[in-house]
């Protein structure tokens, strides 16, 4: 299990609930602009706790959105989550094994994925099934924590994933910018946001120092306290030296 409760409260309780990433709706939006979801069906591949979900029916109007994710927990959490504001019918969350996904062709009008791909090794499977499972003109939009060409022999790199948890399979912007082209999306992009997460996570880390630490420690424990304050210092690290390189990535089915 990469995501216990001690990882996702603490998460939740920095960007909010339902929430095991940075940004929460303004970057949800940003990563959505000049995409209209009304009436859309909805894959989200690794929803994690749902709160996007949610938010993909409500603030952005897709008729029906699916989460999947591979832990039952998140699963059961995302459930809970989206029948506590009425949103079980639209909203549904279902568990799933890494590799291809389990939708019949063209069953999407949209593919969405925030940060969690970088739990995927093979990026071009992954675009592949992503690509299968669009309607045709269909978008994928995703975010996902990339790295530079070097960045695996970092010292930087490895002095914060050794304070980070395991399981990343980090690729660089002209590999997966590569692997769309290959699994066959238009005019794909990857659009380096560093900038951006450098000023969040900067803010990130005066809230550890701060109100956040109070809270966390009461709540999870000074050592949940401190790992994230360690984790979120070692990704400002990785951030300033050039080494990690948060993107945004698009690319269209062909109709
Ligand atoms: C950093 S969390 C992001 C969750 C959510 N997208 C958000 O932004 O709040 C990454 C998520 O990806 C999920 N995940 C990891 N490998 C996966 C896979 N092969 N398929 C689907 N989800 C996966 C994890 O369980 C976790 O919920």
């Amino acid at each position: 299990m990469q995501y216990p409760k001690e990882l996702t409260g603490a998460l939740e309780l920095i960007w909010g609930e339902g929430m095991l990433s940075p940004g929460g709706p303004d970057k949800v939006a940003q990563m959505l602009e000049g995409i209209d979801l009304s009436g859309n069906r909805v894959l989200d591949i690794g929803s994690g706790l749902g709160g996007i979900d949610l938010l993909l029916a409500t603030k952005h109007g897709a008729a029906a959105v699916i989460g999947i994710d591979v832990e039952p927990q998140l699963i059961k959490s995302a459930r809970d989550l989206a029948a506590r504001k009425g949103l079980a019918g639209r909203v549904t969350f279902q568990l799933v094994t890494p590799g291809k996904l389990s939708f019949a062709d063209a069953s999407f009008d949209l593919v969405f994925s925030k940060d969690a791909m970088v739990h995927i090794a093979d990026k071009l499977a992954v675009y592949a099934e992503v690509l299968r499972v669009l309607k045709p003109g269909g978008w994928f939009i995703g975010a996902d924590w990339l790295w530079s060409e070097g960045a695996a022999e970092s010292g930087v790199v490895h002095a914060w994933l050794s304070k980070s948890p395991p399981g990343f399979a980090f690729t660089t912007p002209a590999t997966a910018l590569q692997a769309l082209i290959d699994a066959g999306f238009t005019d794909p992009t990857v659009t380096d946001f560093r900038k951006e997460l450098q000023e969040a996570n900067r803010k990130e880390i005066a809230l550890l120092k701060g109100s956040a630490r109070q809270k966390l420690a009461a709540t999870l424990g000074t050592e949940t306290a401190e790992g994230r304050l360690a984790g979120a210092q070692g990704r400002q690290a990785a951030l300033d030296s050039g080494d990690l390189i948060p993107c945004h990535l698009r690319g269209r089915r062909p109709t």
